[in-house]
């Protein structure tokens, strides 16, 4: 619902610059409310937030949630953490810090305006699921000292954290579990099989293919999962999450593979590698929660946001 000035609230997006924090804010906007977006620019870039800057209901300030922030707000999306394996692994001790110690301050800044809060949490606090599809009561099994602990124990951290400020201050909180998400504005060099592939058949290189391919994910489109943030953010105070947000439609990684070499044209072919350390075989939301309490589900297919995402990507290769 569009917002008047009567209506308009301002708005912390923290991770702002990034994939998906870059969009949160073009909605954010559209609907007519302020947004202070928070980045410190590790992974996010300025070109994700350059058409805003004449918008004088966007402010960009550059900072690193990992020290306190004073700021005036009505509510706060944390979503700051670099999401892509090789970019939390270069610097892990930086990535458990900006979950955990951006956590507490998010919160403490939460609790000081008594305003909401929603936290960009991850699937990957099912670690290598026993469970599928994954449902929000699983506790996961996650490598507490593997090369991906630094994300995802410092999500579940995060998450504990989000949960006591609930019970034991009181704060209103909203909690999703994100799944694979893509869509224009990744990183095109971010090592995500999305981007990754598109990039290699873009440029008719041989496609990466980890293990045998049929390892299976689910691919939200980011319009989707964005629309997904807003309505858990607009629950009633009892909605706290987690709440899985993601595609639930399960695709092979080779699948993956074949739809985006058909889609591009490309004359690439897939070259098999051993699979990394801790990878999950299985990775797909049960969406039951999101559907019931939200009202949620994905629209777009995987077909037509690779499409788009393609289209993106373009611009990087010539
Ligand atoms: N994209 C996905 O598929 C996915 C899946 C699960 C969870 N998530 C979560 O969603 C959020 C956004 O992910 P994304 O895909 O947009 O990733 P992204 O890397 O594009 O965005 C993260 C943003 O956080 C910023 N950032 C990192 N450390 C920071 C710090 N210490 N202080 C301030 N800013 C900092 C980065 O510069 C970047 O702009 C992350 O919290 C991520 O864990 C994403």
């Amino acid at each position: 619902m569009a917002r008047n000035y009567q209506s308009r609230k301002r708005i912390l997006v923290t991770g702002g610059a990034g994939f998906l924090g870059s969009h949160l804010i073009d909605r954010l906007l559209e609907r007519g409310d302020e947004v202070v977006c928070v980045d410190n620019l590790f992974t996010g870039a300025k070109r994700n937030i350059e058409h805003l800057h004449s918008n004088p209901r966007f402010e960009f300030m550059r900072h690193d949630v990992c020290f306190p922030l004073y700021v005036e707000v009505d509510e706060i999306y944390n979503l700051a953490c670099p999401a892509s394996p090789i970019h939390y692994q270069h610097d892990p001790v930086q990535t458990t810090k900006t979950s955990v110690i951006g956590a507490i301050n998010m919160l403490g800044l939460a609790k000081r305006l008594k305003c909401k809060i929603f936290q960009a949490s991850t699937s990957e606090v099912y670690g290598d699921p026993h469970v599928h599809p994954q449902t929000e009561d699983y506790w996961g099994n996650v490598n507490p000292i593997g090369i991906r602990s630094c994300y995802d124990e410092g999500k579940r951290c995060a998450e504990t954290l989000f949960f006591d400020y609930h019970r034991q201050l009181g704060l209103e909180v909203k909690v999703a579990r994100i799944f694979n998400t893509y869509g224009p504005r990744m990183h095109p060099a971010d090592g995500r099989v999305v981007s990754n592939f598109i990039m290699q058949a873009l440029r008719d290189e041989p496609i990466t293919m980890y293990g045998d391919g049929s390892q299976t994910r689910s691919f939200c489109y980011r319009d989707d999962l964005v629309e997904g943030f807003l309505r858990l953010m607009d629950t009633a105070p009892d909605v706290a999450g987690p709440v899985n947000i993601g595609n639930p439609n399960e695709f092979t990684i080779r699948e993956l593979a074949e739809l985006v070499i058909g889609l591009t044209g490309s004359r690439s072919t897939l070259d098999y590698r051993p699979l990394p350390q801790d990878d999950p075989m299985q990775r797909q939301p049960n969406i039951a929660v999101a559907r019931d309490k939200l009202g949620w589900e994905p629209k777009v297919q995987l077909r037509e946001g690779l499409e788009r995402t393609i289209e993106y990507f373009r611009d990087f290769v010539n």
